[in-house]
């Protein structure tokens, strides 16, 4: 019973542990279209925290479209990869920062793409 309870509070981390971090936020629907798609990838140094600030539109750039959906999809699938987060902006809006946060000690590998809708 107690060896019961132990295998599946391990099963439980490990199904959290173990899984990419992506970041859901709208739907894109009917008439959306991608409007930015980039890859981001940093490597891990030892005992380093690393980081990354996505902008859109970059800086220079304009954008008419409204946002509809944004899709940071975590490329590391085995739950060592970073934690995104949207810092300003988002849905609904014409622009959007997007944080991407590493665990200590490792890199990570994102995927961000943007809907939109003109
Ligand atoms: C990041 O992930 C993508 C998608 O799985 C992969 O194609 C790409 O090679 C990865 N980049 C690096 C530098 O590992």
């Amino acid at each position: 019973m107690r060896a019961l309870t132990f295998i599946s509070l391990l099963c439980f981390i490990a199904a959290v542990s173990c899984q990419s971090h992506d970041l859901v936020i709208g739907k894109p629907g009917f008439g959306d279209v991608i409007i930015y798609r980039i890859n981001e990838y940093k490597y891990g140094f030892p005992f380093i925290v690393r980081s990354s600030t996505i902008e859109y539109p970059e800086p220079g750039h304009y954008n008419l479209a409204y946002i509809s959906s944004i899709y940071v999809k975590d490329n590391e699938y085995d739950g060592s990869g970073g934690y995104p987060t949207i810092s300003a902006g988002g849905v609904g809006q014409r622009f959007a920062k997007i944080k991407l946060k590493s665990q200590r000690g490792n890199g990570f590998n994102f995927t961000i793409t943007i809907y939109g809708r003109y």
